[in-house]
């Protein structure tokens, strides 16, 4: 696949979208009447709608489409004793610098011995900095009610692998998939929602033979790539790039991520790991109960090797922001425009009428009432057509519709387009199917 260079970097397009989002209310700093907290962020209306089209998205592609994977929706609080056989106590770290002279603390791998603050080269020795969120399970703060803030969800689906393995009577390959928040207290968050402290991950993890694993791994990052794309991200934006042994996670034996042209270069959007048996055979030591698989039929007994193509949700919005975003011109007047795939869009349809009088209400309201069954609609009524499409073209939505004054005589609205600005007009009775067949573009 052609890649463009290291060096297509856009600071313009990544202040375009970090202003859009704030403007238009998808993302806002979180309390932010109180001066906000560092790199936390809240989800404004339009940035709930995106994130849940996001998170259904990926639902659809994981679990609704296959007949292989089934969903769970796992405790963040659990048993401190699944992070100590993860691994996670005791490597779940980043390397940690203090600058003498400012203050400032840094990671040590994203620095070159230079304080970016203030300069200095007074740095104190790296030490590991633990990223799980500590806190106390009870009234009595102490070591014996010590629990964490789950850095990740995989663990809540292997230590339900035996579970879900008997309940639903599955063998391998088959797979548990999640979406939930995870937190980690990331030494240096930063660029917007792209890594923040509290984030919400969509993981899955598949369970194979040993022996597949490594056909298993191939299979996912193709998928995973392809569901990008799908969704509205352009194939240049887009590559597979394998981890060297040096950058590997304590459990993984070969990661491949997905990664995207983010306005700074290339980054991380998912990870898709080979974790072989490193979790189960954990759990299974630690907790003293077997996870092996019986498999009846070659009268064979194994602890499952699992390939987990793991996302972020939070992250993935970012990108498909950055992706969709594009200015062109209508009728020599300047637009903003998010060229979001449908799905994703937080509004799939708005209604306009083309007039606040009386007359139009009735019908735009049934327009309305007609096509909030199936989609996400907005109800605008105010300000010029103009620059209510406009409106809607800077927030994604692909389709508008219009009833004018001829709707009420021959029952027929008129639906625009947003990327091509074509206008079609519809019998009203012909919208709902219209639209809904428009939506997997
Ligand atoms: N269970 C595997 C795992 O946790 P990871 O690569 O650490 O793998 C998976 O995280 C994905 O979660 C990343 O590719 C990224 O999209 C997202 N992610 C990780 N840390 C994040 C953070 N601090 N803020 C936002 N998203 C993050």
């Amino acid at each position: 696949m052609a890649t463009p260079p290291e060096s297509a970097t856009n600071p313009e397009l990544f202040d375009a979208v970090v202003n859009l989002c704030k403007r238009r209310g998808f993302v806002f700093p979180s309390a932010e009447i109180y001066g906000g907290i560092r790199s936390t962020y809240d989800y404004g209306p339009l940035g709930a709608l995106m994130l849940r089209n996001v998170r259904e998205a990926w639902w659809r592609a994981m679990i609704q489409e296959r007949d292989d994977v089934v969903p769970i929706d796992a405790a963040i609080l659990t048993n401190p004793k699944v992070w100590e056989a993860s691994g996670h106590l005791a490597t779940f770290t980043d390397p940690l610098v203090d600058c003498r002279n400012c203050k400032e603390r840094w990671r040590a791998d994203q620095i070159e011995d230079v304080c970016p603050k203030c300069g200095s080269t007074d740095l104190t020795e790296a030490r590991p900095f633990n990223l799980m969120f500590k806190t106390f399970v009870g009234p009595l703060e102490g070591d014996s009610s010590v629990a964490y803030l789950r850095p990740e969800t995989a663990q809540g689906m292997f230590v339900n692998f035996f579970n879900v393995l008997t309940a639903t009577r599955r063998k391998p390959p088959f797979g548990i998939a999640q979406i939930g928040r995870a937190f980690r207290n990331e030494i240096t968050p930063g660029n917007f929602v792209f890594r923040t402290r509290e984030f919400e991950m969509m993981e899955m993890e598949f369970f194979v033979p040993p022996a597949d694993s490594p056909r298993w791994h191939e299979y996912w990052c193709e998928e995973r790539l392809g569901w990008y794309m799908r969704y509205g991200i352009a194939g240049e934006k887009l590559r597979l790039r394998a981890h060297d042994k040096e950058e590997l996670s304590h459990y993984s034996a070969g990661t491949t991520d997905v990664e995207f042209l983010f306005p700074w270069g290339w980054g991380e959007l998912e990870g898709i790991a080979n974790r072989t048996d490193f979790d189960l055979r954990a759990h299974q030591e630690h907790s003293g109960t077997s996870l092996e698989y019986f498999d009846q039929t070659t009268d064979e007994r194994y602890i499952p090797h699992v390939v987990e193509p793991a996302a972020g949700a939070t992250r993935a919005m970012m990108a498909f922001l950055l992706a969709a975003y594009d200015e062109d011109e209508i009728g020599g007047e300047r637009r903003v425009v998010l060229r979001l795939h449908p799905r994703i869009a937080p509004y799939q349809v708005a209604v306009l009428p083309l007039s606040r009088k009386d007359t139009l209400a009735p019908v735009a309201r049934d327009v309305l009432h007609r096509l909030q069954r199936y989609l996400m609609c907005e109800y605008d009524d105010t300000q010029s057509i103009g620059r209510r499409y406009r409106r809607q073209d800077e927030i994604g939505t692909p389709y508008c519709v219009t009833i004018d004054f001829e709707s009420l005589e021959d029952q027929q609205v008129t639906v625009r387009e947003r990327d091509s600005t074509e206008q079609t007009r519809l019998p009203i009775d012909d919208l709902v199917h219209h639209l809904l067949g428009r939506l997997d573009i």
